[in-house]
Protein backbone atom coordinates (compact mmCIF):
# COMPACT_ATOMS: atom_id res chain seq x y z
CA UNK A 1 0.00 0.00 0.00
CA UNK A 2 1.74 3.04 -1.06
CA UNK A 3 0.52 5.46 1.30
CA UNK A 4 0.88 3.37 4.08
CA UNK A 5 4.49 2.68 2.51
CA UNK A 6 5.04 6.67 3.04
CA UNK A 7 3.17 7.46 6.21
CA UNK A 8 5.37 4.44 7.39
CA UNK A 9 8.40 6.25 6.67
CA UNK A 10 7.13 9.94 7.56
CA UNK A 11 6.08 8.57 11.17
CA UNK A 12 9.03 6.85 11.88
CA UNK A 13 10.94 10.54 11.28
CA UNK A 14 8.74 12.07 13.24
CA UNK A 15 9.00 9.35 16.36
CA UNK A 16 13.01 9.59 15.96
CA UNK A 17 12.70 13.98 16.16
CA UNK A 18 10.27 13.53 19.24
CA UNK A 19 12.52 11.10 21.43
CA UNK A 20 15.68 11.79 20.78
CA UNK A 21 17.86 9.35 22.94
CA UNK A 22 15.53 9.05 25.65
CA UNK A 23 13.27 6.10 26.58
CA UNK A 24 10.11 5.07 25.94
CA UNK A 25 7.76 2.63 27.75
CA UNK A 26 4.45 1.05 25.37
CA UNK A 27 1.67 -0.85 27.25
CA UNK A 28 0.55 -3.40 25.41
CA UNK A 29 -3.28 -4.60 25.62
CA UNK A 30 -3.36 -7.86 23.04
CA UNK A 31 -5.38 -5.21 20.31
CA UNK A 32 -4.43 -4.14 17.33
CA UNK A 33 -3.69 -0.37 17.95
CA UNK A 34 -1.55 -0.80 20.76
CA UNK A 35 0.34 -3.40 18.95
CA UNK A 36 0.80 -1.38 15.85
CA UNK A 37 2.00 1.54 17.84
CA UNK A 38 4.34 -0.43 19.79
CA UNK A 39 6.00 -1.94 16.36
CA UNK A 40 6.20 1.50 14.65
CA UNK A 41 8.14 3.01 17.41
CA UNK A 42 10.28 -0.09 17.58
CA UNK A 43 11.35 0.35 13.84
CA UNK A 44 12.04 4.16 14.30
CA UNK A 45 14.32 3.83 17.92
CA UNK A 46 14.55 0.34 18.42
CA UNK A 47 15.73 -0.59 21.80
CA UNK A 48 15.30 2.57 23.54
CA UNK A 49 11.64 0.77 23.53
CA UNK A 50 10.22 -1.22 26.45
CA UNK A 51 7.07 -2.82 26.03
CA UNK A 52 5.25 -3.65 29.02
CA UNK A 53 2.37 -5.90 28.35
CA UNK A 54 -0.17 -6.41 32.03
CA UNK A 55 -1.99 -9.73 31.53
CA UNK A 56 -5.09 -9.10 33.84
CA UNK A 57 -6.19 -12.72 33.09
CA UNK A 58 -9.19 -11.27 31.34
CA UNK A 59 -8.10 -12.22 27.77
CA UNK A 60 -9.68 -14.25 25.10
CA UNK A 61 -8.43 -18.09 24.84
CA UNK A 62 -4.38 -18.40 24.22
CA UNK A 63 -4.24 -14.45 23.46
CA UNK A 64 -1.87 -13.36 25.89
CA UNK A 65 0.36 -16.26 24.52
CA UNK A 66 -0.12 -14.50 21.29
CA UNK A 67 1.20 -11.26 22.39
CA UNK A 68 4.17 -12.44 24.23
CA UNK A 69 4.87 -15.02 21.02
CA UNK A 70 4.41 -12.14 18.65
CA UNK A 71 6.54 -9.78 20.27
CA UNK A 72 9.68 -12.02 22.06
CA UNK A 73 9.80 -14.31 19.10
CA UNK A 74 8.44 -12.66 15.38
CA UNK A 75 9.91 -8.91 16.38
CA UNK A 76 12.44 -9.50 18.84
CA UNK A 77 10.86 -6.78 20.91
CA UNK A 78 11.63 -5.87 24.73
CA UNK A 79 8.59 -7.22 26.38
CA UNK A 80 7.45 -7.38 30.36
CA UNK A 81 5.41 -9.68 30.47
CA UNK A 82 2.98 -9.01 33.88
CA UNK A 83 1.15 -12.06 35.04
CA UNK A 84 -1.08 -10.13 36.77
CA UNK A 85 -4.00 -12.56 36.92
CA UNK A 86 -4.56 -13.51 40.53
CA UNK A 87 -4.68 -9.37 41.89
CA UNK A 88 -7.21 -8.22 38.94
CA UNK A 89 -9.58 -12.03 39.55
CA UNK A 90 -8.98 -11.93 43.10
CA UNK A 91 -10.68 -8.04 43.35
CA UNK A 92 -13.38 -8.98 40.66
CA UNK A 93 -14.38 -12.00 42.80
CA UNK A 94 -17.19 -11.01 44.89
CA UNK A 95 -17.93 -7.82 42.91
CA UNK A 96 -20.82 -7.16 40.80
CA UNK A 97 -21.53 -3.78 39.96
CA UNK A 98 -20.35 -3.04 36.53
CA UNK A 99 -19.17 0.62 37.33
CA UNK A 100 -17.31 -0.88 40.06
CA UNK A 101 -15.63 -3.46 38.27
CA UNK A 102 -14.62 -1.31 35.34
CA UNK A 103 -13.03 0.99 37.72
CA UNK A 104 -11.25 -1.79 40.29
CA UNK A 105 -9.66 -3.19 36.78
CA UNK A 106 -8.47 0.40 35.36
CA UNK A 107 -6.92 1.74 38.85
CA UNK A 108 -5.29 -2.46 39.38
CA UNK A 109 -3.40 -1.46 35.43
CA UNK A 110 -2.10 1.67 36.06
CA UNK A 111 -0.99 0.76 39.79
CA UNK A 112 0.68 -2.59 37.71
CA UNK A 113 1.29 -0.58 35.00
CA UNK A 114 3.90 1.89 36.91
CA UNK A 115 5.17 -0.55 39.37
CA UNK A 116 6.75 -2.45 36.03
CA UNK A 117 7.91 0.95 34.35
CA UNK A 118 9.26 1.93 37.81
CA UNK A 119 11.51 -1.72 37.99
CA UNK A 120 13.05 -1.09 34.01
CA UNK A 121 14.03 2.52 35.41
CA UNK A 122 11.18 4.57 34.23
CA UNK A 123 11.42 6.76 30.96
CA UNK A 124 10.81 9.76 29.40
CA UNK A 125 8.04 8.62 27.09
CA UNK A 126 4.53 6.98 27.35
CA UNK A 127 3.66 5.02 23.98
CA UNK A 128 -0.24 4.87 23.40
CA UNK A 129 -2.26 3.61 20.23
CA UNK A 130 -4.78 6.47 20.31
CA UNK A 131 -6.57 6.61 17.04
CA UNK A 132 -8.24 9.77 15.59
CA UNK A 133 -11.73 8.81 16.79
CA UNK A 134 -10.44 8.20 20.32
CA UNK A 135 -9.04 11.88 19.66
CA UNK A 136 -12.44 13.84 18.25
CA UNK A 137 -14.96 11.86 20.70
CA UNK A 138 -13.96 12.31 23.79
CA UNK A 139 -17.86 11.28 24.35
CA UNK A 140 -17.56 7.80 22.82
CA UNK A 141 -18.47 5.80 26.23
CA UNK A 142 -21.04 8.00 27.47
CA UNK A 143 -24.53 8.67 26.63
CA UNK A 144 -24.08 12.24 26.21
CA UNK A 145 -22.39 15.24 27.82
CA UNK A 146 -23.60 14.97 31.29
CA UNK A 147 -24.31 11.33 31.74
CA UNK A 148 -21.44 8.69 32.12
CA UNK A 149 -22.97 4.93 30.80
CA UNK A 150 -19.46 3.25 31.28
CA UNK A 151 -16.68 4.51 32.77
CA UNK A 152 -13.95 4.12 29.56
CA UNK A 153 -10.84 2.15 30.66
CA UNK A 154 -7.73 3.34 29.28
CA UNK A 155 -3.98 4.97 31.21
CA UNK A 156 -5.40 8.72 31.53
CA UNK A 157 -3.91 10.60 34.10
CA UNK A 158 -0.85 7.88 33.74
CA UNK A 159 1.72 10.01 31.78
CA UNK A 160 1.29 13.23 34.39
CA UNK A 161 1.43 10.96 37.07
CA UNK A 162 4.69 9.45 36.13
CA UNK A 163 5.94 12.53 34.64
CA UNK A 164 6.37 11.32 31.07
CA UNK A 165 5.66 12.84 28.01
CA UNK A 166 3.33 10.72 25.34
CA UNK A 167 4.29 9.14 22.09
CA UNK A 168 0.61 8.61 20.15
CA UNK A 169 1.82 7.62 16.25
CA UNK A 170 -1.63 6.85 15.32
CA UNK A 171 -3.02 10.18 16.43
CA UNK A 172 -4.25 10.68 12.40
CA UNK A 173 -5.18 7.65 11.46
CA UNK A 174 -9.02 5.42 11.49
CA UNK A 175 -9.13 1.63 12.56
CA UNK A 176 -8.84 0.67 8.82
CA UNK A 177 -5.94 2.71 8.15
CA UNK A 178 -4.25 1.29 11.32
CA UNK A 179 -5.21 -2.36 10.29
CA UNK A 180 -3.59 -1.23 6.97
CA UNK A 181 -0.74 -0.08 8.85
CA UNK A 182 -0.05 -3.25 10.83
CA UNK A 183 -0.05 -5.29 7.12
CA UNK A 184 2.38 -2.96 6.04
CA UNK A 185 4.50 -3.71 9.36
CA UNK A 186 3.90 -7.41 8.98
CA UNK A 187 1.83 -7.95 11.91
CA UNK A 188 0.31 -11.27 11.33
CA UNK A 189 -3.68 -11.44 9.93
CA UNK A 190 -4.78 -13.04 12.83
CA UNK A 191 -3.53 -9.93 14.82
CA UNK A 192 -4.52 -7.22 12.16
CA UNK A 193 -7.92 -8.09 11.28
CA UNK A 194 -9.54 -8.79 15.37
CA UNK A 195 -12.40 -7.80 16.46
CA UNK A 196 -12.04 -4.77 18.73
CA UNK A 197 -11.90 -5.90 22.23
CA UNK A 198 -12.41 -3.34 25.20
CA UNK A 199 -9.85 -2.54 28.02
CA UNK A 200 -11.62 -4.77 31.44
CA UNK A 201 -11.82 -7.95 28.59
CA UNK A 202 -13.94 -10.42 29.89
CA UNK A 203 -14.80 -8.96 33.38
CA UNK A 204 -17.73 -7.50 31.49
CA UNK A 205 -18.81 -10.65 29.75
CA UNK A 206 -19.43 -12.05 32.59
CA UNK A 207 -22.18 -10.23 34.47
CA UNK A 208 -21.76 -10.47 38.66
CA UNK A 209 -18.84 -11.62 40.25
CA UNK A 210 -16.08 -13.03 37.77
CA UNK A 211 -13.82 -16.63 38.92
CA UNK A 212 -12.04 -18.50 37.36
CA UNK A 213 -13.94 -21.04 36.92
CA UNK A 214 -16.33 -18.25 35.23
CA UNK A 215 -13.64 -17.16 32.85
CA UNK A 216 -12.55 -20.66 32.03
CA UNK A 217 -15.93 -21.36 30.47
CA UNK A 218 -16.51 -18.38 29.02
CA UNK A 219 -13.25 -18.62 26.90
CA UNK A 220 -13.81 -21.80 25.95
CA UNK A 221 -17.52 -20.89 24.60
CA UNK A 222 -16.25 -18.07 23.24
CA UNK A 223 -13.53 -19.67 21.31
CA UNK A 224 -16.08 -21.99 19.94
CA UNK A 225 -18.42 -19.38 18.56
CA UNK A 226 -15.73 -17.51 17.06
CA UNK A 227 -14.12 -20.89 15.25
CA UNK A 228 -17.54 -21.13 13.70
CA UNK A 229 -18.09 -17.65 12.41
CA UNK A 230 -15.09 -17.82 11.15
CA UNK A 231 -15.58 -21.25 9.36
CA UNK A 232 -18.91 -20.16 8.08
CA UNK A 233 -16.63 -17.16 6.42
CA UNK A 234 -18.43 -14.43 8.74
CA UNK A 235 -15.84 -12.60 10.55
CA UNK A 236 -15.17 -9.70 8.23
CA UNK A 237 -18.73 -8.44 8.18
CA UNK A 238 -18.87 -8.66 11.84
CA UNK A 239 -18.25 -5.44 13.81
CA UNK A 240 -17.88 -7.69 16.79
CA UNK A 241 -18.68 -11.36 17.78
CA UNK A 242 -18.76 -12.49 21.88
CA UNK A 243 -20.20 -14.65 24.47
CA UNK A 244 -21.46 -13.68 27.46
CA UNK A 245 -21.96 -16.15 30.33
CA UNK A 246 -24.69 -15.30 32.65
CA UNK A 247 -25.25 -15.62 36.26
CA UNK A 248 -28.21 -18.03 35.92
CA UNK A 249 -28.54 -22.14 36.21
CA UNK A 250 -30.93 -23.74 34.14
CA UNK A 251 -32.58 -27.15 34.25
CA UNK A 252 -31.42 -29.38 31.03
CA UNK A 253 -30.87 -33.07 30.34
CA UNK A 254 -27.99 -34.76 28.62
CA UNK A 255 -28.21 -38.46 28.09
CA UNK A 256 -30.48 -39.83 31.25
CA UNK A 257 -28.92 -37.04 33.49
CA UNK A 258 -30.42 -33.87 35.01
CA UNK A 259 -27.89 -30.93 34.61
CA UNK A 260 -28.09 -27.79 36.23
CA UNK A 261 -25.97 -25.15 34.28
CA UNK A 262 -24.93 -21.62 33.08
CA UNK A 263 -27.01 -20.05 30.20
CA UNK A 264 -24.32 -18.45 27.39
CA UNK A 265 -25.54 -15.85 25.20
CA UNK A 266 -23.89 -15.10 21.75
CA UNK A 267 -23.77 -11.55 20.86
CA UNK A 268 -22.41 -10.49 17.20
CA UNK A 269 -23.47 -7.05 15.78
CA UNK A 270 -22.46 -4.62 12.85
CA UNK A 271 -21.09 -1.30 13.16
CA UNK A 272 -18.90 1.49 11.81
CA UNK A 273 -17.44 3.08 15.14
CA UNK A 274 -18.99 1.37 17.82
CA UNK A 275 -21.67 4.20 18.76
CA UNK A 276 -24.30 2.85 16.88
CA UNK A 277 -25.09 -1.29 16.13
CA UNK A 278 -26.97 -3.48 14.52
CA UNK A 279 -27.36 -7.08 16.12
CA UNK A 280 -26.40 -9.59 12.91
CA UNK A 281 -28.58 -11.53 11.21
CA UNK A 282 -27.14 -15.57 11.51
CA UNK A 283 -29.14 -18.05 9.82
CA UNK A 284 -31.22 -20.23 12.57
CA UNK A 285 -29.07 -22.77 11.04
CA UNK A 286 -25.69 -21.18 12.39
CA UNK A 287 -26.74 -20.75 15.38
CA UNK A 288 -28.09 -24.09 15.83
CA UNK A 289 -24.73 -25.20 15.05
CA UNK A 290 -22.77 -23.17 17.29
CA UNK A 291 -25.41 -23.93 20.49
CA UNK A 292 -25.10 -27.86 20.28
CA UNK A 293 -20.97 -27.45 19.74
CA UNK A 294 -21.06 -25.35 22.86
CA UNK A 295 -22.72 -27.17 25.00
CA UNK A 296 -21.49 -30.51 23.87
CA UNK A 297 -17.91 -29.17 24.29
CA UNK A 298 -18.15 -27.07 27.14
CA UNK A 299 -19.12 -28.43 30.51
CA UNK A 300 -20.87 -25.44 32.82
CA UNK A 301 -23.00 -24.22 30.21
CA UNK A 302 -26.46 -26.66 29.06
CA UNK A 303 -28.49 -23.54 27.57
CA UNK A 304 -27.65 -20.71 24.90
CA UNK A 305 -29.44 -17.59 23.76
CA UNK A 306 -29.04 -15.18 21.23
CA UNK A 307 -29.18 -11.55 21.86
CA UNK A 308 -31.51 -9.62 19.34
CA UNK A 309 -30.93 -6.16 20.62
CA UNK A 310 -29.40 -3.53 18.76
CA UNK A 311 -27.39 -0.30 19.80
CA UNK A 312 -29.51 1.82 20.71
CA UNK A 313 -31.50 0.95 23.33
CA UNK A 314 -28.71 -1.69 24.53
CA UNK A 315 -24.95 -1.13 24.44
CA UNK A 316 -22.62 -3.25 22.38
CA UNK A 317 -20.95 -5.19 25.72
CA UNK A 318 -23.51 -5.69 28.23
CA UNK A 319 -22.00 -4.03 31.45
P1 LIG B 1 -20.59 -0.20 24.27
O1 LIG B 1 -20.72 -1.40 25.14
O2 LIG B 1 -20.42 1.08 25.07
O3 LIG B 1 -19.22 -0.39 23.50
O4 LIG B 1 -21.67 -0.09 23.24
C1 LIG B 1 -18.82 0.34 22.36
C2 LIG B 1 -17.47 -0.19 21.89
O5 LIG B 1 -16.46 0.12 22.86
C3 LIG B 1 -15.88 -1.06 23.36
N1 LIG B 1 -15.65 -0.82 24.79
C4 LIG B 1 -14.47 -0.46 25.32
N2 LIG B 1 -13.28 -0.30 24.74
N3 LIG B 1 -12.36 0.23 26.84
C5 LIG B 1 -12.21 0.04 25.53
O6 LIG B 1 -11.10 0.17 25.03
C6 LIG B 1 -13.55 0.09 27.49
O7 LIG B 1 -13.65 0.29 28.70
C7 LIG B 1 -14.66 -0.28 26.67
N4 LIG B 1 -15.96 -0.51 26.95
C8 LIG B 1 -16.56 -0.85 25.78
C9 LIG B 1 -16.87 -2.16 23.07
O8 LIG B 1 -16.23 -3.44 22.99
C10 LIG B 1 -17.44 -1.70 21.75
O9 LIG B 1 -16.55 -1.98 20.68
Amino acid sequence: DWTMAQFREEAIARIREQVGSGRVICGLSGGVDSAVAAVLIHEAIGEQLTCIFVDHGLLRLNEAEQVVTLFRDHYNIPLVHVDAADTFIGALEGEADPEVKRKTIGRLFIETFEAEAKKIGGANFLAQGTLYPDVIESVSFTGGPSVTIKSHHNVGGLPERMNMQLVEPLRMLFKDEVRALGRELGLPEVFVGRHPFPGPGLAIRCPGGVTREKLDILQRADAIYLDEIRKAGLYDAIWQAFAVLLPVQTVGVMGDARTYEFVLALRAVTSVDGMTADFYHFDMAFLGRAATRIINEVRGVNRVVYDVTSKPPGTIEWE
